[in-house]
């Protein structure tokens, strides 16, 4: 794998701390992604203060200037992505203040990503979080005017239109009934649609085709960070991945060695992935505390353990029905 200088790559030397293969910094994203050269990074994975109603403790931008504000960043991520680089941007959405209808601010944004800034849009994804708590009360709960909102948008932005990715990382294990119709075998046949299904359907491909819609609940509660938070009376993250989620898209669309930036790092759920999943890594985030109390994901095989824990996911999933650990909203 080939090392990144970062001292020649012009960042400044005084990250808060630094693992095998990545760097953490304190600061704003903005002023930091301006040291990186051009076409420098493989994938921009992040999520940014949501444009939220109810403000969470860092700071959310109001839905009305949330363009405003996030175009400056785009025009840097866009400028240190390599030619066939992704920029995977998770965002949550809100209702207009008082009012039971939606802001559009994820649509706007996206539309402003493609036309003012020159990405294309790869393909969406839907990110549901089954344990997401009904809000807000009065239109949920209370009137029961609207539905519990669990899915954030995804926006997978390129620079071209063919983005290096390959679905064959990200396979999901076949349903049992997938697994017995491989081993009768298919009778090839048109369905009432008109979809031609072919005899190459009863092929084993190793595992099905995940689609657009990713179901991760968080369930890091035995984590390594939620343990030392715990022990060092830190408050963790009030807005943390799960863990899947980067895991998916930094295995779907880079290679082992290339290069992963998390601009809005929270507590560097992204950095701690990309680490073990071999990539190298950089972490910006602009509040003090959450980068340094980041530090404890890097605890000793914590990354093993948790994919120990994922065997108790049946589990993990009752706990998160009864709402115990929520991944919040950014
Ligand atoms: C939604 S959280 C990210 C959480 C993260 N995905 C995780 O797994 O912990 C957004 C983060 O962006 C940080 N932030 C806001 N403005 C920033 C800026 N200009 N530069 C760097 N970080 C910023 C906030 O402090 C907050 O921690």
């Amino acid at each position: 794998m080939k090392m990144i200088n970062y001292t020649e790559c012009g960042l400044p030397d005084n990250p808060v701390y630094v693992t095998e293969l990545g760097r953490a910094y304190l600061g704003d994203s903005l002023e930091l992604m301006k040291c990186l050269p051009n076409e420098s990074v493989n994938l921009v994975l992040t999520s940014p203060p949501f444009a939220l109603t109810s403000k969470k403790e860092y700071g959310n931008k109001d839905a009305g200037e949330y363009v405003d504000w996030f175009l400056p960043f785009a025009s840097e991520i866009r400028r240190i992505l390599a030619e066939d680089g992704s920029f995977v941007l998770d965002l949550g959405g809100t209702y207009l203040p008082g009012h039971p209808v939606r802001s559009i601010y994820q649509y706007e944004l996206l539309i402003a990503l493609v036309r003012k800034v020159g990405f294309y849009l790869a393909q969406e994804f839907f990110h549901y979080n089954p344990a997401r708590l009904p809000a807000p009360a009065e239109w949920v709960n209370v009137r029961r005017i609207r539905v519990k909102d669990s899915v954030n948008v995804v926006w997978w932005l390129s620079r071209t239109e063919y983005p290096k990715a390959n679905n064959r990382n990200v396979l999901r294990p076949y349903t049992e009934a997938m697994k017995k119709l491989l081993k009768k075998g298919y009778r090839a046949k048109k369905r009432p649609s008109g979809h031609d299904i072919t005899h190459k359907f009863s092929q084993n491909n190793n595992g099905s085709i995940p689609p657009n819609l990713l179901e991760l609940g968080n369930n890091d509660s035995n984590s390594n960070y939620m343990r030392e938070c715990k022990k060092n009376g830190i408050n963790p993250h009030p807005a943390r991945f799960p863990r899947k989620f980067p895991e998916f898209f930094i295995k779907f669309l880079t290679d082992t060695g290339n290069l992963v930036v998390d601009p809005f790092a929270g507590s560097n759920t992204t950095g701690y992935v990309s680490e073990y999943l071999g990539r190298q890594w950089l972490a910006f985030e602009i509040e003090e505390s959450y980068i340094q109390a980041s530090h404890f994901r890097f605890g000793l095989d914590s990354y093993h353990h948790e994919i120990a824990d994922d065997d108790k996911d049946a589990e993990s999933q009752l706990k998160l029905f009864s709402g115990s650990d929520n991944y919040g909203d950014s």
